[in-house]
């Protein structure tokens, strides 16, 4: 937290100055510095920046304390938003890194703080430069390839009475940040590293530095015990032991029906037997962002102390073809003893997700919602800068959405519905694990979701166990072209909406 203070001094490396489209800078906009005020209207008179959007400009001062501004864009006044606010920020930050410049000052608009509010404003700022500034370079073995982490950040523009705010919002952007990151981080992990054992003790790890987080881990012979067939089917063809992970955060009453998040951890999908073709194989490493981001919002939840019961279920293990492999053709059998005829072994998170949801149901729980990058067809369909929301659940939908408002972090509600449901019956067993409406494999994001849907029923009554959200982590890693504000690899979505929806 050192990193980041409230300040009223101009001195760093680079003053970060965000600007509105058609804002004039008056001398007094940096009210400690009329010459260097005066110095950046006279650069803007020369119109070389006019406050587009993200657009930036690095002024050489000639001062000292200031050596250097840079000019960011934050478009039209009227449509600013968090989205904006934050890829502004981002973009700064990864623009002075670039330069090597690791001690930084930034001018915070009034309208910024006027329109999130003080707290939320700095919750987001901070959230912004932690995301922006991360970089997954360990790898490189050249020191001078990787970025310089940043080393100190000074906000100005704070008012006396709005210091606490800024300060508690700050912490909470920090705290928030650092599990993201963690999370991006497991995501961009190579696979080979990044095992299901490996992710089972990130899992423990969160537990040891959290003692509110009990952490405890199936193997295979307890899955097998429990007749996860679906899991251990997906798995059988790796050489790598499966992991079925539970974490549970004990943060409400001991009587509070428990929120139970359930993530896809397949930390890598060749698809199988059913293998992928090269092109879309790249990137399946991100397969377990599922489970990866379910891991994160435990983490985040568990150190801001929200007053909720959380349990995380995240089966993890490999998809790969082999002698051992499960088959199209086989029938597998998921823990409450329903069958699913395997038409494809690549549409293989659902068959994980869907002993997760029954394993589920031992929890009583007040709502499920799963992560999971389970569909190409979601991605077609949405792009990666938002990603596929399913329930039938409408005060969670509700919810849900505004939650993703709030955060930036863009969700857009899919259909479930009977054609869907109708598309994954099978002929020779209880459901397939593919289906589509139409051929060609359309609507594979609605079937997807219409399997797992399959499963969060109780089985006796034909009614749904719980209230339950599916999220199609369509957008979960970035090829990190035209967008300056995040680094290419894993982005973390989803962690602060949820707990922006569980606080
Ligand atoms: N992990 C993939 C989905 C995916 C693809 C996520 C691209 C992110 C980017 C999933 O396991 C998968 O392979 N789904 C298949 C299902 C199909 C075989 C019915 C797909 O989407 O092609
Ligand atoms: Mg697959
Ligand atoms: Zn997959």
């Amino acid at each position: 937290m050192k990193m980041y203070t409230i300040t009223d001094s101009l001195k760093s490396e680079c003053l970060i100055l965000p600007l509105f489209e058609g804002e004039k800078l008056s001398k007094e906009t940096l009210a400690h510095d009329e010459t260097l005020s005066a110095g950046i209207a006279r650069a803007m008179e020369l119109e070389d920046f006019e406050g587009k959007k993200l657009q930036t400009t690095l002024l050489y001062t000639g001062e000292k304390e200031t050596p250097r501004v840079l000019l960011i864009g934050l478009g039209k006044k009227k449509d600013l938003n968090v989205r904006t606010w934050k890829h502004a920020v981002g973009a700064s930050v990864i623009f002075l890194q670039g330069k090597k410049y690791t001690s930084l000052a930034m001018v915070i608009p009034d309208d910024v703080t006027k329109l999130f509010g003080t707290k939320k404003a700095a919750r987001q700022t901070v959230l912004a430069v932690g995301l922006a500034s991360y970089a997954f370079d360990e790898h490189k073995s050249e020191k001078d390839a990787r970025v310089d982490p940043l080393k100190h950040l000074a906000f100005l523009n704070i008012s006396g009475n709005e210091k606490r705010a800024w300060q508690s919002g700050m912490e909470e952007g920090d705290v928030l940040s650092d599990a993201i990151n963690d999370t991006r981080h497991l995501a961009n992990t190579p696979p080979t590293i990044m095992t299901p054992v490996f992710l089972a003790k990130a899992a423990q790890k969160v537990g040891k530095i959290l003692p509110s987080v009990r952490v405890s881990i199936l193997g295979k012979a307890e899955a097998k015990k429990l007749g996860m067939g679906c899991f251990l089917g997906v798995a059988q063809g790796s050489a790598l032991p499966p992991q079925f992970i539970i974490m549970e955060y004990q943060g409400g009453k001991k009587t509070e029906k428990p929120t139970v998040l359930v993530g896809k951890g397949i930390t890598f999908d060749s698809g199988g037997l059913s293998l992928k073709p090269s092109a879309y194989m790249t990137d399946m490493k991100f397969d377990m962002l599922g489970a990866a981001t379910v891991l994160g919002t435990i983490r985040a939840a568990a150190a801001l102390g929200i007053k909720k019961n959380i349990v995380g279920l995240m089966p993890a293990c490999e998809n790969m073809p082999g002698g051992e492999s499960y088959r199209p053709d086989d029938i597998l059998v998921n823990m409450e003893g329903k069958t699913v005829e395997i038409g494809n072994t690549d549409a293989e998170g659902r068959l994980i997700l869907c002993d997760a949801l029954s394993y589920a149901k031992k929890f009583h729980p007040k709502e499920v919602i799963d992560f999971a990058t389970l569909t190409g067809a979601c991605m077609v369909a949405l792009g990666n800068e938002r990603s596929g929301l399913f329930s039938h659940d409408t005060s969670m939908v509700e919810k849900m959405m505004k939650s993703s408002e709030e955060t930036g972090e863009q969700l857009w509600h899919l259909p479930l519905g009977e054609e869907y449901t109708e598309a994954i019956k099978s002929e020779v067993a209880d459901v397939s694990n593919v289906g589509d409406v139409g051929g060609r494999g359309y609507a594979g994001a609605s079937t997807a979701a219409a399997f797992l849907e399959f499963f969060t029923k109780n089985f006796e009554t034909g009614e749904s166990a719980y209230p339950w959200a599916h999220i199609d982590l369509s957008c979960s890693y970035y090829g990190g072209k035209g967008k300056p504000w995040i680094r290419h690899g894993a982005n973390g979505f989803g962690i602060e909406t949820m707990i922006e929806y569980l606080s």
